[in-house]
């Protein structure tokens, strides 16, 4: 059933982790909604078959979002040209194992760089005067594992658990504008990142409903970007099949 439909026209959103899986599906129906959309990951091929794909308005950048000046650089020249942000959506993120007797600091500093620093960046920029529109509103994607521990994957909870908790107090800091940011804990979805054989402890007998798929998502994301959604923020929803259940 797809029967709500979003209007995004004359709205600019930035999507980070926009090449594959939730990021993707999200600038998929963001354009589909009418949006211009700067989307950013570091695959160029699979920026530019998405570009192909879709049948809308998006600007495409291949870039490290841990790499701030270039993000910055990016956001400018697509403000410059196209107008200032309504919105972002840090999709960006990595997983790995970090399992206690054999973990590594390394691995775990890039997991937080990615999922949650750089994040905390994008809230940064876009929320910015010169870049965004009063009244913006601003997701970031966090997971269930904030919420119940996985064998191995404690750096990757840890990281995820600290989204919503920055964002709650972030949204007091930019309220004073009207801009809003929430975010999203999805369960297990099926993307490039689950195909990484993460696949534990009988995980999908606890699935109500299911594994689940980036379009179970995405639709959350776009009514939290929507006016519609215009007082709610501070807040983390979670998607997730039943699994905390
Ligand atoms: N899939 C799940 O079950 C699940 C569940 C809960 C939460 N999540 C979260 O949802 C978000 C999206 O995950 P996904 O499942 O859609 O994974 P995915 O298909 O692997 O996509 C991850 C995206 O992040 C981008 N990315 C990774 N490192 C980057 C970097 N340094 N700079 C720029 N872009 C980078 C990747 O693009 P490039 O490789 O092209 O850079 C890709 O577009 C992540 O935060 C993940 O933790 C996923």
């Amino acid at each position: 059933m797809d029967e709500i439909i979003f209007n995004f026209k004359n709205k600019n959103f930035l999507v980070t982790g926009a090449s594959s899986g939730i990021g993707r599906q999200i600038t998929k129906e963001l354009a589909m909604a009418g949006a211009k959309i700067l989307a950013l990951a570091r695959d160029e091929g699979k920026l530019k078959a998405l570009q192909e794909e879709i049948f809308g308005d998006i600007c495409i950048n291949s870039v490290d979002v841990t790499n701030y000046d270039r993000v910055e650089k990016c956001i400018d020249v697509f403000v410059t040209q196209h107008g200032k942000l309504h919105g972002s959506v840090h999709a960006a993120g990595i997983i790995d194992f970090t399992p206690l007797r054999a973990f590594n600091m390394e691995q775990a500093k890039k997991i937080m760089d990615t999922s949650f620093w750089a994040g905390i960046n994008v809230l940064q920029l876009a929320t910015k005067r010169k870049y965004a529109e009063d009244c913006s509103s601003h997701v970031q994607i966090s997971s269930v594992n904030a919420y119940r521990g996985q064998r191995g994957l404690s750096a990757y909870g840890a990281v995820k658990a600290a989204t919503p908790a920055a964002i709650r107090a972030i949204a007091k800091e930019i309220a004073s504008r009207g801009h809003r940011v929430n975010s999203v804990s999805p369960g297990l979805v099926n993307t490039d990142m689950t195909r990484q054989n993460l696949l534990s402890d009988n995980l999908l007998e606890n699935y109500l409903l299911g594994m689940g798929n980036p379009e179970d998502v995405s639709g959350l994301v776009l009514f939290l970007l929507s006016n519609r959604a215009r007082w709610i923020t501070g807040a983390d929803f979670i998607v997730d099949g039943g699994y905390l259940a």
